[in-house]
């Protein structure tokens, strides 16, 4: 290929400013409706470099100065941001439904992905057929109740990882383990078990680790916002190749779940897997009434399904249950509660099991306190005004995205006192719960389009917590300790721990 010669780059150059300050100043000269308040932007690039490297963390601290509700330009894309418990309240009681669509990214338009997913669904037929089918034929109690031996199995098997990872021969005394790696592969595999009844982290399956990769990938790029996200009409740019790199991993992802999906069509002709009907069973069978529903679905939409399970489900578990452990250690009070309370109720000669966690009242808040001050997913998946809205006394108009900063909101100092400690015991004796009811405490986000996945993140959460800390007592690596340690996150498709927290496994005394 031939470089592109200076004056092309110059003509580029000046299309790009010239096209870019006409719709700028088009839009100012439009508005001449009431907006929230903001820091005032650049020409172009609006509020983008204010946004810094922790973008929830900048804009909460924008509140004082500012107010609970606040108004962004990010590049091209007009942005509501909502900090405060309050406001968060009015926003879900009263205006779900007028902003009840998402924002697409550039990103996840690769091999047309949005189009099969429930999370970047259009408010409509397609979102809730396929969110019944996930809520109601997959993620439901009985279901769930059956299933509970596969999420132990997996469970297990994590913990013989972090055994063997952890023995003498593979570390030197003092090296800690990295956490939340072992967490990552069992939530990854437990959804490959509860999904398509296939182990796919079995060592001598090829297409297994194959699909691992692919999935990895599109887990890393799908967090990144890249330059047609904030300038549409520059969207055949892609200076950082994340677009060459999502087509690559989301096509072999694609390609792989093809092969699951085409495999399972062939058994099922010759009658199997009548025994144990799993997600893909629930996704081939499902007959709409091709009314208002479609009559089935393409294999398009269930590849892109079980992708999206995937996505949802595996970084998010790993990473709550990384920073629960991270807390634990910097407050060895709570760890102490915790245990004692593990060997009390679940005692030493048997595991624990999900049908426990109803009984350790501990664990659960120390679940909750984590999950207030660590939501994996800081602004929820951003809303979309569906028209033009008048939210809060302002004008907003139609397509504004919306932040909901879920990370703010947690800290809110009206809803929480001493908001930045971490004290479970805030949650003993309280109904408060994280089902979307509660506007100070949103992680799994609120109203139609909360999280689909609670009943199976609350299992798994409370089962690997627990039976990581029924099964072994914790240390920091030797190299750090409560006061050192690295506290700070990075956001990418979940919030996760800067530096990944490493730790040393002693085997708890039976
Ligand atoms: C710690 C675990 C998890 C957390 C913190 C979490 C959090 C969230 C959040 C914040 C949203 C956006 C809600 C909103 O916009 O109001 C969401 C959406 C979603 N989650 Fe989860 N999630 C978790 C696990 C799971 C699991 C295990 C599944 C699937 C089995 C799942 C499936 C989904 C789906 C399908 C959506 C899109 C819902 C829609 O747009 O209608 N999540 N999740």
């Amino acid at each position: 290929m031939t470089e592109p010669n200076n004056s092309v780059l110059v003509l580029i150059c000046i299309l790009f400013v010239s096209t870019a300050s006409f719709v700028y100043f088009c839009r100012k000269k439009s508005r001449s409706h009431r907006l929230p308040p903001g820091p005032s932007g650049w020409p172009i690039f609006g509020n983008m470099f204010n946004l810094g490297k922790m973008p929830h963390q900048t804009l909460a601290s924008l509140r004082e100065k500012y107010g609970p509700v606040i108004w962004l330009r990010l590049g091209s894309i007009d942005t509501m941001v909502i900090l405060s418990s309050r406001v968060a309240a009015d926003f879900f009681k009263n205006q779900d439904l007028n902003f009840a669509e998402r924002t697409i990214t550039d990103l996840m338009r690769s091999h047309d992905y949005y189009k099969g997913s429930i999370a970047l669904a259009p408010y409509g037929t397609y979102w809730r057929v396929s969110r019944r089918l996930l809520t109601v034929d997959m993620l439901v109690t009985k279901r769930l109740n059956e299933t509970a031996p596969i999420r132990r199995k997996c469970v297990d098997k994590m913990l013989t990882w972090i055994g063997e990872a952890a023995s003498v021969d593979k570390v030197r005394p003092g090296e800690g383990i990295h956490l939340a790696r072992f967490v990552f592969l069992m939530a990854f595999n437990l959804l490959g078990n509860l999904m398509l009844s296939r182990d796919l982290l079995d060592p001598d399956s090829k297409v297994g680790s194959e699909f691992f990769m692919a999935m990895t990938g599109l887990m890393e790029w799908s967090g990144h916002v890249t330059i047609a996200d904030l300038f549409p009409w520059l969207w055949w740019l892609d200076p950082q190749g994340l677009r060459r790199k999502m087509d690559r991993d989301m096509g072999k992802a694609m390609r792989i779940a093809s092969d699951f999906v085409r495999e399972r069509i062939e058994e099922k002709k010759i009658g199997g897997h009548d025994d144990q009907r799993d997600f893909m069973d629930v996704l081939l069978e499902f007959k709409g009434n091709g009314k208002d529903e479609p009559a089935k679905l393409s294999e398009k939409q269930i590849k892109t399904l079980i992708l999206e399970i995937f996505l949802a489900g595996a970084e998010t578990s790993s990473s709550t249950v990384e920073w629960a452990l991270t807390e634990l250690l910097r407050d060895p009070d709570s760890m102490v509660k915790v245990q004692a309370e593990l060997s009390q109720v679940v005692g030493s000669n048997r595991k624990v099991q999900e049908t426990d966690i109803d009984q350790l009242p501990y664990l659960q808040a120390v679940v909750k306190e984590t999950l207030r001050l660590h939501p994996p997913i800081p602004f929820l998946v951003p809303r979309r005004a569906m028209g033009n809205t008048v939210f809060m006394g302002y004008d907003i108009p139609e397509n504004t995205q919306v932040f909901v900063n879920t990370w703010a909101i947690g800290r809110d100092p009206d809803v929480w006192e001493d908001p930045m400690a971490f004290k479970p015991e805030r949650f003993i004796g309280s109904n408060l719960d994280y089902k979307g009811q509660h506007y100070g405490f949103i992680p799994f986000g609120s109203g139609r389009r909360m999280c689909a996945g609670i009943p199976l993140a609350h299992r798994v959460l409370h089962l690997a917590l627990s039976s990581l800390l029924h099964e072994f007592n914790w240390e920091f690596d030797g190299r750090i300790d409560a006061k050192t340690i690295d506290m700070r996150d990075r956001v990418g498709v979940t919030m996760r721990k800067y530096v990944p927290l490493l730790v040393v496994p002693k085997r708890r005394a039976m």
